[in-house]
């Protein structure tokens, strides 16, 4: 990309040529989340990309994210910055083993978190992200047997939040897995009146300790109305960019890891999308999201399951 170019400019410039509309997910960078037209959890991320009128979608988050775009607005262009913007979850269920333990379990339904691949959607019958998950869990009858994946940590959560016994798949987000509870305990001493706020994503340790649990867009939420002034926020630390932007007068404070401080809790995958990529993206709208047209189908139903059963 020639240096001299203003990168803000041309891409306001080809949003309108293209007729695109730009998402991005909390954990972008601020100059992504900036120059966005919306800005959102993973569930106001997938209603946006179900009801927009725009042509191309351009979807700065990871693939699973642009996946799901295309899955519900199967007629418009999806475009991802950089292809290899993976996820741990979603690394973590291949579709073939998974297959085989639903099959294992044939009395089971299945709910999968949104982390995953277009192929594990397609194995579902109820799609969830943290801020629906709890609503649709208490739905579902009480003797209803239940496989949830990918993430054990949120599964776990949610069973003993609800009382309900599930099957959790092993997988786990090696984002929120960095978290010390001993460095997190280090900086409550420093910060007895700071409340915690975390993500279901995180483990037990860390989140026994907090004051709110929830999905981003909680997150941000409880930080904006909590009379506190100084808070820990215990999720990727993209998200402090909203709450700053919304309150400059509070302290946020990243959750530490093991070096006692919230650099390593960077999402790599997330981090790959930058400005100059969202420009080319931009530019010659690729990479280009293409799904198999079995798959998408398949996936679209536990997809469109959770748009209707959420609140
Ligand atoms: P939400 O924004 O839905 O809380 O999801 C967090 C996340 O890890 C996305 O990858
Ligand atoms: Fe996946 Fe974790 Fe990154 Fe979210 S933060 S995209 S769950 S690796």
């Amino acid at each position: 990309v020639d240096p001299t170019l203003d990168i803000v400019a041309e891409i306001k410039r080809l949003k309108k040529e293209k007729n695109a509309v730009i998402l991005a997910h909390y954990y972008q960078d601020g100059e992504i989340q900036d120059i966005a037209d919306f800005v959102g959890d993973s569930l106001d991320l997938s209603r946006k990309a179900a009801a927009t009128d725009a042509d191309v979608i351009v979807f700065c988050g990871v693939r699973f994210m642009a996946e799901v775009a295309k899955i519900l607005s199967p007629g418009k262009t999806v475009v991802l910055p950089d292809l290899a913007a993976g996820c741990s979850l979603e690394d973590s269920c291949p579709p073939d083993e998974f297959e085989k333990f639903t099959k294992a379990h044939p009395d089971h339904m299945v709910l999968s978190y949104i982390n995953c691949s277009a192929k594990v959607k397609a194995l579902s019958d109820i799609i969830v992200t943290s801020s629906n998950a709890e609503h649709i869990l208490n739905s579902l009858p009480e003797d209803q047997k239940i496989i949830f994946a990918p993430d054990r940590h949120l599964g776990g959560f949610l069973s003993r939040k609800l009382g309900r016994d599930m099957l959790l798949w092993p997988g786990t987000c090696i984002v929120h897995e960095q978290f010390s509870e001993k460095e997190l305990i280090k900086l409550k001493a420093k910060h007895p009146d700071a409340p915690v706020l975390a993500h279901p994503e995180c483990p037990n340790q860390i989140v026994q300790h907090a004051d709110h649990v929830g999905s981003t867009s909680s997150i941000l939420k409880r930080a904006l109305e909590d009379p506190a002034e100084t808070m820990i926020i215990a999720t990727e630390p993209g998200i402090i960019h909203q709450m700053e932007k919304a309150a400059p007068h509070k302290t946020f404070i990243g959750a530490p890891g093991a070096d006692g401080n919230c650099s390593c809790n960077t999402c790599p995958f997330m981090a790959l999308n930058t400005m100059e990529k969202l420009y080319t993206c931009l530019r010659d709208l690729g990479p280009e999201i293409n799904l198999d047209e079995g798959t998408r189908v398949q996936a679209e139903i536990p997809l469109r399951k959770m748009l209707d059963l959420s609140p």
